[in-house]
């Protein structure tokens, strides 16, 4: 019987479930990652269901999930890798993921207002007086194009299940929470200047004006995470554009935060207040998620900021290749440290590894496509694998080191096919 991804989803829960409950009785975990696995659980429950999480008719996510292109988790939806094959180095705004803690917001552009206040800001706005900036005042600012990678901390995180017996709480994305887009619009440290900004200010923290995210029956507001000032005025852009084209609803209209190298829920969607601190600021998504929770990390989980190394093929799950007549194999690396340096794949566990060819166009950008020539011997079964280092040394581990909350997974992603 073939599994749809809200059984995986809710396979995966099961034995969350059972492991937290293993760990509880064995190994003593701290309160804290209880808490947090319990919140991630229940919002996994309502990402996996059929129900919409928001118990509304519209549906959470607005652009049509083509199930060739997208696999869907409710609110959420993560491309399917065969869908880059033959693509250009951007991922299509058809294919993009996305990743909704409630839903999708239709927001007006033309009453719409970015809101920025607090005591970082010359004059300590407030947040009912705040400097405002209308979509129009930042299409007429300094334009800024960039092209950047955005990933979920949690992508890769079935295969904690699927490859190490290590189930964790979560949307069970495989590894098509990833994608690059050319994003344009207006730097943030241009914004925050127009606002006033002060050599005080150490925390920006942009909130998203999508629905306020409850879970286990509390609301713990809008979504909204702190960035430190030092990348706030690096290379973060407001964006208005995806792929040339108006923000598509889904993706953040009017305006979104875009991040780059950071995981995915630093780049706030949807973006209406934004906080300005001479103080730290803290939020759920900086304190209960996107931490390292569990054993071998410290008590308090480690802050998530940066992207790990990861490889993907552009081949569907199980997929079917001809015995004896040589295949191309494309795909696609990437990491947050930075460029990766090489790629190395794998067509059987004895082969041992051997250099795939890097693609000399994405030199130095967000990611690098790669290809590799591979004659199946005959029919069975073959497991291919891709390990990629990137210039600061880090590379993909066969085993991830396991988190409470299923973050990071940087293993060596085991990708079944079938030779005929
Ligand atoms: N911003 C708001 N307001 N609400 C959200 O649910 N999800 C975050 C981030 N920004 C989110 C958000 C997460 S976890 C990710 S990975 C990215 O948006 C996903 O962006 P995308 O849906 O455009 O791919």
């Amino acid at each position: 019987m073939t599994r749809t991804p809200g059984d995986e989803a809710a396979h995966d829960t099961r034995r969350a479930r059972q492991w937290l409950a293993g760990r509880a009785r064995g190994e003593g975990v701290h309160r804290e990652q209880l808490i947090a696995l319990g919140t991630a659980m229940g919002a996994l429950a309502a990402a996996a269901g059929d129900a919409d999480p928001t118990g509304t008719d519209v549906p959470a996510i607005v652009k049509p999930l083509d199930p060739g292109l997208l696999t869907g988790y409710g609110a959420n939806a993560e491309m399917r890798w065969e869908a880059m094959s033959g693509q250009g180095y951007v991922v299509p705004t058809d294919r993009f993921f996305v990743r909704n803690h409630t839903r999708t917001p239709l927001l007006d552009r033309d009453t719409w207002r970015l809101r920025l206040f607090g005591t970082g800001l010359r004059g300590t706005p407030t947040r009912d007086d705040p400097v405002e900036f209308g979509y129009d005042d930042l299409t007429a600012m300094a334009v800024e194009e960039t092209t950047a990678l955005l990933e979920c901390a949690g992508n890769g995180r079935h295969h904690f299940a699927a490859q190490q017996d290590q189930p964790m709480p979560g949307v069970p994305w495989g590894l098509g929470a990833v994608g690059v887009a050319r994003w344009r619009g207006v730097r943030l440290s241009t914004v925050l200047r127009h606002a006033g900004l002060t050599d005080a200010a150490v925390d920006v923290m942009p909130e998203g004006l999508d629905p306020d995210y409850v879970t286990g029956g509390v609301n713990l507001g809008r979504v909204r995470r702190p960035l430190p000032i030092a990348k706030a005025l690096d290379d973060v852009l407001l964006a208005y554009e995806m792929n040339g084209r108006p923000l598509p609803v889904d993706h953040g209209f009017p305006v979104r935060l875009v991040v780059p190298g950071w995981i995915g829920i630093s780049s706030i969607k949807w973006v209406g207040p934004v906080e300005v601190s001479a103080t730290a600021l803290f939020s759920p998504w900086n304190t209960r998620f996107y931490r390292m929770f569990g054993p071998g990390h410290p008590v308090d989980g480690g802050p998530v900021t940066t992207q790990v190394v990861k490889s993907a093929f552009e081949l569907p799950w199980d997929a079917r290749l001809p015995a004896g007549v040589d295949v191309v194999l494309r795909g696609r690396s990437w990491s947050g440290n930075g460029p990766i340096r090489t790629v190395e794949i794998s067509t059987d566990d004895r082969d041992g590894w051997r250099p795939a060819t890097l693609d000399p166009r994405d030199e130095g950008s967000a990611w690098r496509r790669w290809t590799a020539v591979w004659r199946p011997p005959g029919p069975g079964r073959w497991t291919l694998r891709a390990r990629a280092t990137d210039v600061t040394g880090a590379g993909q581990p066969e085993r991830a080191e396991p988190n409470a909350l299923g973050y990071l997974f940087d293993g060596v992603v085991r990708h079944p096919v079938t030779v005929t």
